[in-house]
């Protein structure tokens, strides 16, 4: 029974994985189709206002959109993501930043020693993987004492129906159905239960954009007593 469930499992892991391996090349173009460029203009330019990041591991960092955005305010970044062809796609575009290096790794279980990264950067990742918490134990394990977790998330959340039924229908339209671990809509109040059991102290969460909205989170990370 074990062996066969761990096998369904590591299937399921694999076809994930494959999933957005086949996304890389399109994913850019067909975000911007699905929410729009405004949102992810915010995006970048919230975070381009993150200074002195020092050492950052991100994680699902994909095609790198929105590494770029913080390439200039960090010391060195590693760019992580489970996906090969994202990663690919990534150093590509990523290839004239010197302090950025690219690794596969999964943000549940990474191999970094405890306390490293100065920062622990998340964006779009937490609402399409299936256990958040343990993503915010790992990034609370391998930072720093007063490291920084940044959190940003698209979500349905503070959107009107009409808006969310035409996001919806788009991206239906350029990327199918969405996986079974999407959970889409994290709100403000998600975030903040995921971070204080992980040990955060939340320094901002909020809600970003007009039609289309995304989650802004930063948390510190205190030592638990
Ligand atoms: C919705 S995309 C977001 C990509 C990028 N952060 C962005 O906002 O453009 C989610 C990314 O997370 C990656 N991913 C999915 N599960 C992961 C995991 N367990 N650990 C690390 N990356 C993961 C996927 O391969 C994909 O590149």
């Amino acid at each position: 029974m074990r062996g066969n469930s761990g096998g369904v499992h590591k299937k399921m892991k694999e076809k994930q994985e494959k999933d957005w391996g086949n996304m890389a090349d399109k994913f850019d173009e067909n975000t911007i189709y699905v929410v729009g460029e405004a949102i992810c203009e915010e995006i970048s330019e919230r975070l381009s206002q993150e200074k002195e990041l020092g050492d950052v591991v991100e994680f699902g960092c994909g095609t790198g959109y929105f590494t770029k955005a913080i390439a200039k305010n960090a010391r060195h970044i590693i760019a992580t993501d489970v996906s090969k062809e994202m990663l690919e796609v990534a150093k590509r575009e990523l290839k004239d930043h010197r302090n950025i290096t690219f690794r596969i790794a999964n943000c549940k279980a990474t191999d970094s020693p405890d306390k490293k990264f100065d920062a622990v950067l998340m964006v779009n990742l937490l609402h399409v993987i299936k256990e958040p918490s343990c993503a915010m134990d790992e990034s609370y394990r391998i930072l720093k004492d007063n490291g920084s977790l940044i959190i940003i998330d698209l979500t349905g959340c503070g959107m009107k129906k009409l808006e969310m039924l035409k996001l919806a229908f788009r991206y239906i339209r350029k990327m199918g159905k969405p996986p079974k671990t999407d959970k889409g809509n994290l709100a403000p109040k998600d975030l903040e239960v995921l971070a204080e059991n992980a040990g955060f102290e939340i320094e901002e969460n909020k809600l970003l954009g007009d039609k289309i909205k995304a989650l802004y989170f930063k948390g510190v990370k205190k030592c638990k007593k």
